[in-house]
């Protein structure tokens, strides 16, 4: 099981407060802590929420499905990591160890960001990807990769000030029909 590891949500910009999360109005000012640690059977509903709000889409499944593959599969390699502020979910990190896919030697793969819209530019994202880098390190790779839509300028700007760069691999694709 991963270790809680509690920060403090405003180091990077003193005093601007984590405003609220959907339910949870009264999370964190300039002192709440920020907490990043595994997922939990009761995060699951927050996560769901926030990716609908984000993405425009339930799915319930899907996490469901997640959920079961990821949470407490740190063995395995996979990380499904949640940030917290007073006990409310404000966002997430997903991602896994490869090993050897696309001929590369492992390396880790973050596949999932997102952090609820009141609660951004307070570095949560940036904590919950040093979080999961920091068990990809302990896993032994040296490396981390993710993929990204070419519009999505939000999260490309996100992984920039990250210090990722682009990588020597091209996404290709196939339209197969039905
Ligand atoms: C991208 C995202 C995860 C960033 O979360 P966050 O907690 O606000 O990020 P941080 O506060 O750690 O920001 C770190 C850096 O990212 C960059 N950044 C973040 N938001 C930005 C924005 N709106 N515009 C430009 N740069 C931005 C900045 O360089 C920032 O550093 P700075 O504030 O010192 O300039 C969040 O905006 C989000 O969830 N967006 C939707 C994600 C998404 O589309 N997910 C689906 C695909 S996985």
């Amino acid at each position: 099981m991963s270790k809680t590891t509690p920060t403090r949500a405003a180091t990077k910009r003193g005093a601007k407060a984590i405003a609220a999360a959907p339910a949870a109005a009264s999370v964190a000012s300039a002192s709440t802590a920020l907490v990043i640690r595994a997922v939990r059977d009761e995060d699951l509903d927050a996560v769901i929420e926030m990716d609908a709000l984000v993405t425009g889409i339930k799915k319930r499944d899907y996490w469901k499905s997640l959920y079961g593959r990821y949470a407490d599969a740190v063995a395995t390699g996979q990380h499904f990591l949640v940030a917290t502020a007073d006990n409310t979910v404000i966002g997430f990190v997903i991602g896994e160890v490869r090993d050897w896919e696309f001929g590369s030697p492992p390396c880790g793969w973050v596949f999932a960001i997102d952090v609820h819209p009141e609660a951004r530019l307070l570095g949560a994202a940036t904590q919950l990807l040093q979080a999961i880098c920091q068990r990809f390190k302990r896993a032994g790779v040296s490396k981390v990769r993710t993929l990204l839509a070419r519009e999505n300028t939000l999260i490309l700007s996100f992984f920039r000030s990250q210090g990722m760069m682009i990588s020597p691999f091209i996404p290709l694709e196939l339209d197969l029909g039905h």
